[in-house]
């Protein structure tokens, strides 16, 4: 049951949270074997092509970390120094990788070149960011790490959970693919926290009403953190803005430290976060002083990237039975 066929471009391509909780059952079950082996040998001799077009460190070591552990070799294709340069356009570029690898992740900085590049792809082609547009692996990961730190394996043991995004909602790719995603899940309570510039999408926000959720949006963050099981930050995406002057005003409008999360956070709740937080003075979303606690999922999180972009290898190249 594969909702990644022939490509991965977007969570939409999901129709139903069973489909999610089998597939989570999938990376539960990698997980269990990469306890006692290293390499789960299922795609020897497979080839992938990893093209960022756009700075990552999770999802590009990821992605190479999840296909070496089965067993498969990566090529890296690095835009400075390609046939890009030269003028090739992505379209061409797709057809030679196509004879040159197996499979193949794209991450591109403008929305809309990912599906370029898979419509005229022979292999199958996996989104790893498509500009402001979708991340839907980096949703897959984050509901996977809900799953895990809330210690449930269906998605009705989440009904009525409270969930708060903070931060760029307007942008951030990760935010929209984790709210599409959670149109297939039962009515939750999901707090929206961005200043007004930078709120979700209205198209989001109906789907999810649309859906079942109850939605609520705002600027404060105290009220929200104060019923959240979880929370949800994420860094002003300042390279997407038109002029990136205008994000400096939002950097560091958000940050939660220990303080705070004392003082406001309900015992149980998880404080999340996509990575790469900015580290830059007085700009982090969560800060420092937040490492060491135990309800900080955001290093768990990335973690989370490995099991499930092997399973999702599986599940577009073959092997899944052998790891179910
Ligand atoms: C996110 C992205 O690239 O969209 N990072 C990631 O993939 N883990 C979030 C971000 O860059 O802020």
């Amino acid at each position: 049951m594969s909702f990644a066929l022939p490509h991965f471009l977007s969570v939409k391509q999901i129709n139903s949270i069973i489909t999610v909780e089998v597939f989570f059952t999938l990376a539960r079950n990698i997980e269990m074997l990469l306890k006692s082996e290293k390499s789960l040998n299922v795609l020897k001799e497979h080839i992938l092509a990893s093209l960022f077009f756009e700075p990552s460190t999770r999802t590009r070591m990821s992605f190479s970390s999840a296909f070496y552990r089965l067993g498969g070799k990566v090529i890296d294709f690095t835009p400075d120094s390609s046939s890009i340069k030269k003028g090739e356009s992505i379209e061409d570029t797709s057809r030679m990788i196509s004879s040159y690898a197996d499979i193949a992740v794209i991450r591109h900085p403008q929305q809309g070149q990912v599906n370029k590049f898979a419509n005229v792809s022979n292999i199958p082609v996996i989104n790893a960011g498509d500009g402001s547009g979708e991340h839907p692996t980096q949703a897959l990961l984050d509901l996977y790490t809900i799953f895990k730190e809330m210690n449930v394996v269906t998605a009705d043991a989440l009904k009525g959970m409270q969930l708060t995004m903070v931060g760029d909602l307007k942008y951030g790719r990760a935010v929209h693919s984790l709210c599409s995603l959670l149109c297939l899940m039962p009515a939750l309570q999901l707090h929206f926290i961005a200043p007004e510039p930078l709120r979700l999408p209205p198209e989001l926000k109906e789907q999810l009403i649309a859906a079942g959720h109850s939605v609520y949006e705002s600027e404060e963050l105290k009220p929200a953190l104060q019923k959240s099981q979880v929370v949800y930050m994420t860094r002003i995406q300042e390279e997407r803005f038109p002029d990136p002057e205008e994000a400096k005003i939002y950097q560091g409008a958000y940050s939660i430290n220990q303080k705070l999360w004392q003082e406001y956070a309900s015992p149980e709740a998880i404080l999340m976060h996509p990575l790469p937080r900015n580290s830059q003075l007085n700009q982090l979303e969560i800060e420092t002083d937040m490492d060491n606690h135990p309800k900080l999922a955001m290093f768990r999180q990335s973690a989370n990237g490995v099991p499930i972009r092997m399973g999702l290898f599986v599940q577009m190249l073959g092997g899944e039975d052998i790891l179910l």
